[in-house]
């Protein structure tokens, strides 16, 4: 039989016990980087919290709970579009880069967050959305009027008598059609998102530089960081030749990477990142390890970071393997440990919950499997990023009726399948587990009836379950989600190997736990995830020997030997042995 031995046990057993770990990698050391230490906090301005009633979240909402966010131990802050916007698409559609959408506050308050944040010790990255605009932005306005306009050439426009230009794919028109015909100069104008974000020129030298300088702009104000949207789209073959049939849909593979777009990385490198002591990541990481690695290895002089969706792609309405998750996630590693930097991420603004798509948000798993998967974003090598929310398990809202969906991806969706005839039980379907409203609604801070978001009528529904998930309750109790959040966040910042450490993974054919360990010269971890919702029996490699739990999301470790007896989703860090 295994034996039971409470943590306070264990801690008699250790040989030599500490909090935090030598580190071998000193500030003077060219490997150190601010953004390989961050561990970023990803906040969805709209469903934060909101100060004026009016029901969206705003600046000053972030601005009263800076103190919450230094609390969780996060180092930096990563913000959605704050831009003026019509929010055709949330604040990804922008019609003025210089200015703050009203609904959010005014440059004032942004100032105040800013400053406040760095007060604290807390970086922030912005978002930039230069792959389009809004048709709302001036410069659309102009381009739009004539074809002899000096913005015209700001967009892509395809002259109709021309005939209709070869297909393109739009991933948020309600026809799936890229190209938009506009009589009044009768031309078609491409939009790879919605109808009302046209895509700018980025083979027009001028829009290069009128981003620069609005890059410029926030660098001047201070901000630490830019996460470039959509960024893997925006070069372009302007003759637009027709794609191979059956692959005009490809995204990735069609759409992604095309021309010159390292050149313009590397001229955005020169004007603004190597100006400024700013990090850079871009969305997605191209179509395989070659571009990833074009995009981000030092010596490119493009980004800091690569940001990969395969990890994000894993989860599936009907599930998904254990087996499959420990091979991308190790695959991505292995080819990343030598060179160039990625991102770790399993939730964001465009996908649903945390725990609903790879834990279990039933009652009885919900705290633990947050737990453990909270373990698993803060113990890999990468810079970790941390969706607002997850750190308390909030969970999937699950609509049924198209009516109480917002986003105009889920909206537009619904349109496309109607008018084709599709299975649209299949995509309601697909939509309560999957859809970016999931992911979207307001933050639970109390059991009140809008979960302390506003006094107003929220955007977009509070989740019913705030009654039990949210920061209230959980702030003092020790065992809550948020707690261990924090002391995962404390770990992660006492252990640089939790950064720096070479990964390796540990019983690759175990099907229900994860285990993996984190190496430099002077230290070794080791992390054990049990990602199933039954006990289940793990056998320590007899070349590990733990020395030391350093966090436990039960309060037990039941151990005999090299045998551990795991607890449904049971998550164990141990300090190895050197
Ligand atoms: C990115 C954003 C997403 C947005 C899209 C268009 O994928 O993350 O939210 O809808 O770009 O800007």
């Amino acid at each position: 039989m295994f034996r039971i031995l409470s943590i306070a046990f264990a801690l008699l057993l250790i040989i030599g016990c500490k909090n935090s770990e030598e580190s071998t990698v000193t500030p003077s050391d060219p490997s150190h980087k601010w953004w390989k230490e961050a561990i970023i906090y990803q906040i969805y301005p709209r469903s934060f919290k909101d100060t004026d009633g009016d029901g969206v979240g705003d600046l000053k909402g972030i601005i009263e709970e800076l103190d919450y966010i230094q609390s969780l131990g996060v180092t930096a802050v990563w913000l959605n579009p704050i831009y003026s916007s019509p929010n055709d698409d949330n604040g990804y559609d922008v019609s003025d880069y210089r200015a703050i959408m009203e609904d959010f506050g005014t440059m004032e308050d942004f100032d105040i967050m800013l400053k406040g944040m760095h007060e604290r010790n807390i970086k922030l990255v912005m978002d930039v959305v230069v792959n389009h605009s809004s048709d709302e932005h001036e410069w659309f306005k102009q381009s739009r009027s004539s074809r002899d306009n000096p913005y015209r050439d700001y967009y892509h426009w395809w002259p109709a008598e021309k005939g209709k230009p070869n297909y393109r794919y739009s991933l948020f028109d309600e026809k799936g059609d890229a190209w938009r015909y506009d009589s009044l100069t009768n031309s078609y104008y491409l939009h790879y998102f919605a109808v009302k974000q046209p895509d700018l020129n980025w083979e027009n030298p001028k829009v290069r530089q009128e981003v620069y300088d609005i890059m410029k702009f926030w660098a001047e104000k201070g901000v630490d960081g830019f996460r470039l949207d959509a960024f893997q789209f925006a070069a372009k073959d302007t003759t637009f030749p027709k794609f191979p049939d059956g692959f005009e849909k490809n995204f990735t593979e069609y759409y992604a990477m095309q021309g010159d777009l390292h050149q313009y990385l590397k001229e955005m490198n020169a004007e603004v990142f190597s100006k400024y002591n700013v990090m850079s990541v871009s969305e997605g990481a191209g179509r395989n390890f070659v571009d990833a690695h074009n995009l981000v290895d030092e010596d490119r002089k493009e980004l800091d970071m690569a940001y990969a969706f395969d990890g994000v792609d894993i989860a599936k309405p009907n599930g998904y393997s254990l087996d499959h998750f420990k091979e991308v996630f190790t695959r991505w590693d292995s080819a990343f440990a030598k060179k160039g930097w990625l991102s770790i991420f399993l939730s964001n603004h465009d996908q649903s919950r945390l725990v609903s798509r790879y834990g279990n948000d039933s009652e009885a798993f919900r705290a633990p499997s947050t737990k453990m998967l909270n373990t698993f974003i803060l113990s890999m090598r990468g810079t970790p990023y941390c969706y607002y929310g997850d750190e308390l398990g909030m969970t999937n809202i699950g609509f049924d009726s198209i009516s109480q969906y917002q986003d105009i991806a889920a909206i537009n969706g619904y349109k496309k399948v109607m008018s084709q005839g599709g299975d649209i039980d299949a995509y309601m379907k697909g939509l309560k587990f999957g859809s970016r409203d999931n992911g979207r609604t307001p933050m639970q801070w109390d059991a009140s009836e809008n979960g302390g978001f506003t006094e107003g009528i929220p955007w977009l529904p509070v989740n019913d379950n705030k009654t039990v998930i949210n920061v209230q309750s959980q702030h003092d109790d020790p065992n809550s989600v948020l707690n261990h959040f924090r002391k995962m966040t404390t770990l992660r910042k006492n252990f640089p190997v939790l950064v720096y450490g070479a990964y390796e993974l540990v019983q690759k054919e175990h099907h229900k736990v994860y285990a993996y360990t984190r190496t430099t010269a002077n230290s070794k971890l080791l992390v054990i995830l049990n990602f199933s919702e039954t006990p289940t029996e793990f056998v320590i490699p007899k070349d590990l020997s733990p020395v030391e739990v350093l966090i436990d999301n039960y309060d037990q470790v039941a151990m005999e030997g090299n045998n551990l007896a795991l607890q449904p989703y049971q998550a164990i860090i141990f300090e190895i042995q050197k």
